[in-house]
């Protein structure tokens, strides 16, 4: 089979189990960048990080370099971040400011827009053929933003960002929803971490209630006896971020994970994070007065966690994470680790995020240390037995409304991300 162009590759995944091979093998990622990387609507950026026009933000798409621009127009664009002179990258490092892009190998200038502006000595060019109108910088084919999450498509066509999305998009609501002036904003940098496993091996975890117990036992033992010695209410919110790994299959399994088309599904329940801290209850009473008492209470009771936009982006409504997907190859991700502030919130509800982000997201987390290492584990583990079978049939779901329903100790969600990765690749590009 020639996984190229055999669109049979998308037999490689059953309804309940995969083959080894989708994890290790370079030609069927190559395959997935163009077919799923290449067709669904990825992350770029947040329209807070371009809010004046000329305002720029880098990004990676498919491994393919873009920019997030705020236009003369107000619009934002994303066009791929190369010379059409000779290739070089026009915008380098995470952003900044312009009043037109100008490539730094031979000079070429380019409106916000990715217009061409200027050459120099522009009258070489008589009599070569060369054709002005085709030095454009290019964009991306589609672009669109849902509540200032600005996400773009390879793809000329199908599903536009509403549909892509779906009932799923209900988790970005609640992220904004959350905020006491209605808008987020990205504060701070971000982490950019690197994972020596296959991307889906990290997406597979996401809602996986099963593993908790077992692959964190070394950080919830000492996260729990931090909970009760501390004093200090930042401490203590670290301390039981930790400690909220030692839940029993019991606990797993009442949590509620839905499983939506397209391979996108969520998490409801994971983790306290009401509290009666002076603090909290002040951002409480900040969201009643622009939200009312009972919306209030509905949007901070929807406790969602980790949820998954397929193939590239999670967010964590609850703490205000945002976490973009970048696989570089078979065996080697990326993962982009974004903390967003509620506008209009106290102070301290940001720090308490960031806290969230450099407890289980930093390079020093000693939570994100277990996951490291067992996602490595399943890497290595992978490639033995040539083309076995992994099985993923744990659990049952059943109809709900707007998706599946099912518990974290179901791998129901890891099957709806397979069968997105099965219409994905069965489809010839
Ligand atoms: S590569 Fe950009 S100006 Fe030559
Ligand atoms: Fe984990």
């Amino acid at each position: 089979m020639d996984v190229r162009t055999d669109t049979s590759v998308a037999a490689l995944v059953e309804d309940g189990r995969a083959n080894r091979r989708i994890y290790a093998d370079p030609a069927i990622f190559e395959l997935e960048m163009r077919r799923i990387f290449g067709r669904a609507w990825l992350y770029v950026g947040h329209e807070s990080q371009v809010p004046k026009a000329g305002d720029y933000a880098t990004a990676t798409l498919a491994r393919q370099p873009v920019i997030m621009v705020r236009g003369a127009d107000g619009a934002v664009r994303v066009l791929f971040n190369s010379c059409p002179h000779r290739g070089a990258l026009v915008a380098t490092g995470r952003g900044g400011h312009v009043e037109s892009f100008r490539c730094d190998y031979h000079g070429w200038t380019f409106r916000l827009d990715g217009a061409l502006q200027s050459i120099p000595r522009e009258g070489d060019y008589a009599g070569t053929g060369f054709d002005r109108a085709c030095a454009d910088m290019r964009l991306v084919p589609r672009a669109d933003s849902y509540r200032g999450f600005v996400f773009a498509s390879l793809a000329a066509d199908g599903p536009d960002l509403a549909a892509f999305l779906g009932p799923a998009a209900a988790n970005l609501d609640n992220m904004v929803d959350r905020a006491p002036d209605g808008e987020l904003e990205i504060a701070g940098g971000c982490f950019e971490t690197l994972q020596r496993n296959n991307w889906k091996i990290y997406l597979e975890n996401l809602h996986d209630g099963a593993h908790a117990m077992i692959v964190h036992q070394s950080s919830f033992g000492p996260g729990k006896a931090a909970a009760s010695a501390a004093a200090d209410p930042l401490t203590r919110f670290r301390a039981e971020v930790v400690a909220a790994n030692s839940q029993n299959y019991e606990q797993m399994g009442a949590l509620e994970v839905t499983s939506y088309a397209r391979g996108h599904s969520d998490m409801r329940g994971f983790r306290r994070a009401a509290s009666d801290e002076p603090y909290y209850l002040d951002y409480v009473a900040k969201l009643e007065e622009r939200l009312g008492k009972e919306r209030t209470e509905a949007v901070l009771g929807t406790q969602r966690h980790n949820a998954m936009f397929y193939p590239g982006m999670s967010v964590h409504p609850v703490f205000m994470q945002l976490r973009v997907i970048q696989p570089l190859a078979a065996d080697l991700t990326r993962v982009d680790i974004w903390v967003l502030r509620m506008k209009g919130a106290p102070a301290w509800m940001h720090r308490r995020n960031v806290a969230f982000a450099n407890t289980v997201h930093s390079p020093s987390s000693i939570v994100k240390a277990d996951d490291l290492e067992i996602y490595t584990r399943v890497q290595r583990g992978v490639v033995a037995e040539g083309e076995g079978w992994l099985d993923q049939r744990r659990g049952t779901e059943a109809a709900g409304a707007d998706g599946a329903r099912s518990t974290a100790l179901s791998e129901a969600f890891i099957r709806n991300q397979y069968r997105a990765w099965r219409d994905y690749m069965a489809a010839e590009a």
